[in-house]
């Protein structure tokens, strides 16, 4: 079966087509990330309208790219939250239109399952029980999935999600938005011990998250030595943040006695949260897995692959029902 994807939730219009046989045919992505930069942030009325923009000339590629007609697709999937309101209802319409004038489905995913699925996509594919670590701009929380649509929360952030944590350090030191990517750029080129900085929550019994203290500590660093490196102060930030990501991922494993960690999310391009977390989880005996790079941040490639998972398991939701949920808890998916 042929799945179209469709991915609007932020500031990133994906498009794929997933085929439940031979796999991912074709994708294609427009980031908005110049649009937004000069704003520091994502503008969500300028997102929905660039959405519109893109939506159907990338899916017209999409098909093009492999000669596929638009009547061979049997479903279309589509974020249907969390995310902003405007920008999900640009993706939800344009599927739930094209999937009634096709008469076929419509099936609403969520975006976390979205990104919780995604490392199934790449080769070799991780078996089901694993831990995830969904590490987002929005979100960051560790999971116990034993299927599709079977997620137990284990532990999340308490304040900012580690991909904020990112963008709003990347926004003190006056680098570009998203902060995530210039970071890790930096901090190649920079002393993670010379300015010690806190690694909240890393001692604590449960498998929370807390960043916004570790932003403040970076503020009262920036203001307390003006003439630091950036480069110093990205490679402080990154390692506490790396630590606590690291250390509660393998905390995890080991409540859960999973051998599987799966790491998604835009923060899981992140090579030294990678570096560690290879080296980390081998010495435990466990495997790591992560999506192609390519698909760590927002894609469509990731809804058309949950939206399949659904197709194949029979466990569509009702169709015609034409909702966005621009908030979401993943604790209120029901199993596949
Ligand atoms: O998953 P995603 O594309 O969007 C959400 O669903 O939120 O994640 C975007 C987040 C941003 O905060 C961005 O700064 C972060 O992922 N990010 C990174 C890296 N690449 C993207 N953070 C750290 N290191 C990176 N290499
Ligand atoms: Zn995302």
């Amino acid at each position: 079966m042929l799945v179209l994807g469709i991915e609007s939730s932020c500031d990133e219009t994906g498009v794929a087509l997933y085929d439940t046989v031979v796999g991912l045919r074709s994708h294609a992505l427009h980031t908005q990330v110049e649009m937004h930069a000069e704003y520091g942030g994502v503008v969500p009325e300028l997102a929905s309208r660039d959405h519109i923009r893109r939506i159907v000339p990338l899916t017209r590629r999409v098909l093009d790219e492999v000669g596929v007609s638009l009547a061979a697709v049997d479903a279309i999937a589509y974020t249907q939250g969390p995310g902003l309101a405007g920008a999900l209802l640009v993706g939800a319409s344009f599927a739930q239109g094209l999937a009634v004038g096709l008469g076929i489905s419509a099936i609403g995913v969520h975006h976390l399952e979205g990104h919780l699925l995604s490392p199934l996509l790449a080769d070799p594919r991780p078996e089901f029980p694993f831990v995830a670590l969904l590490v987002s701009g929005g979100h960051t929380q560790l999971m116990q999935v034993d299927g599709v649509g079977r997620y137990t929360l284990l532990g999340e952030t308490l304040d900012d999600a580690a991909g904020e944590a990112f963008d709003k350090t990347g926004q003190l030191l006056g680098l570009p938005y998203p902060g995530g990517p210039e970071i890790s750029r930096l901090a190649q080129q920079g002393d993670a011990f010379r300015y010690p900085l806190p690694r909240p929550m890393l001692m604590s019994s449960d498998l929370d998250f807390s960043f916004s203290g570790l932003k403040t500590a970076v503020l009262n660093l920036v203001h307390k030595h003006p003439d630091a490196r950036r480069e110093d102060v990205a490679a402080a930030f990154q390692a506490a943040a790396v630590d606590v990501l690291a250390s509660k991922a393998l905390k995890a494993l080991k409540q859960t006695g999973f051998c599987r960690l799966v790491i998604a999310g835009g923060v899981s391009a992140n090579t030294l949260l990678r570096s560690r977390l290879n080296a980390e989880v081998a010495r435990v005996g466990a495997t790591v897995y992560y999506p192609p790079l390519a698909l760590c941040t927002d894609n469509g490639a990731m809804i058309a692959y949950a939206g399949a998972q659904r197709l194949v398991a029979d466990a569509l939701p009702s169709d015609g029902v034409f909702t966005v949920r621009p908030r979401w808890p993943l604790s209120q998916l029901q199993a596949a």
